[in-house]
């Protein structure tokens, strides 16, 4: 996967710092939606090439939500965020949750979304009753309903929002959270602690001290952080991250 992969310090070098003076927070959204508008529809390019780790993607996202003992009364609405063509609707949230809204900005991969999430496919079952919305916007401009979802998961596209918009959207979310609700990132660390830039697809990858440090700044708390396990070599650390709002709002 082209963003998953770790860059050498002389790579990163001072090329953050050069993008951010250079390019305009539009551009930077609009060079990702053509990136993405490139990709195939495909769990394979949802993956950035790297399709054979879905497996153990989801069985690492199973074990952690299931470690989280989500009571039964909670397992109504969840809200899938980048979501792509849905590989983590149909694979994790659609098995566990009622119902399950998406977020995605591409509307090609918004549109498969439906029929890939509602379809059996080989041994993969479809789900048509679970679907609930698909909002085909960015999440820099996505404001979700208050109080419906009892998880929200966020995988691999925190990286296409700039810092304040990132902020912006933890604020936001607080109050799409039910009472006892959970907030769930996944999403590539740098070792290098330094944000590194990726100008292929237009995101950037953080280090893990800066998701908690805006997670705390935005008023959550975090009960549960767990390093996705068996992984290829050579790709960035995955980290899952569950938190809870201390207050609803600020
Ligand atoms: C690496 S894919 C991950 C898809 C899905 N989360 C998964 O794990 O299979 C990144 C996704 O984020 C979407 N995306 C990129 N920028 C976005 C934005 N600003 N708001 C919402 N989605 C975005 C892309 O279109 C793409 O579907």
């Amino acid at each position: 996967m082209e963003e998953t992969r770790e860059k050498t310090d002389t790579q990163q070098n001072g090329k953050l710092q050069d993008l951010m003076a250079t390019t305009s927070e539009k551009e930077f959204y609009v060079k990702a939606q053509k990136y993405w508008s490139e990709v195939p529809a495909t769990v394979n390019g949802m993956l950035g090439g790297l399709g054979y780790i879905n497996a153990v993607d989801v069985e690492g996202s199973t074990k952690f939500l299931r470690e989280l003992r989500i009571k039964d009364m909670h397992k109504k609405y969840a809200l899938d965020c980048g979501a792509g063509i849905g590989r983590v609707t149909k694979n994790l949230l659609m098995p566990l949750f009622e119902k399950v809204d998406l977020v995605e900005q591409d509307p090609t991969f918004a549109e498969r979304a439906r029929e890939y999430c509602t379809t059996d496919m080989g041994s993969t079952l479809g789900y048509p009753k679970r679907l609930g919305e698909i909002y085909n916007v960015g999440l820099q401009e996505f404001t979700p309903s208050s109080k419906k979802y009892d998880v929200v998961w966020s995988q691999w596209v925190l990286g296409h929002l700039t810092d304040e918009d990132l902020l912006q959207f933890f604020k936001r979310l607080k109050n799409c959270l039910t009472d006892d609700g959970l907030f769930v990132m996944k999403e590539n660390v740098t070792s290098s602690n330094k944000t590194e830039l990726d100008e292929a697809d237009s995101s950037v990858t953080r280090p893990l001290k800066t998701y908690e440090k805006f997670l705390k700044q935005t008023g959550y708390r975090i009960v549960k952080m767990t390093k996705q396990p068996n992984l290829p070599k050579g790709l960035y650390p995955v980290y899952m991250i569950a938190s809870q709002p201390l207050t609803q709002n600020e």
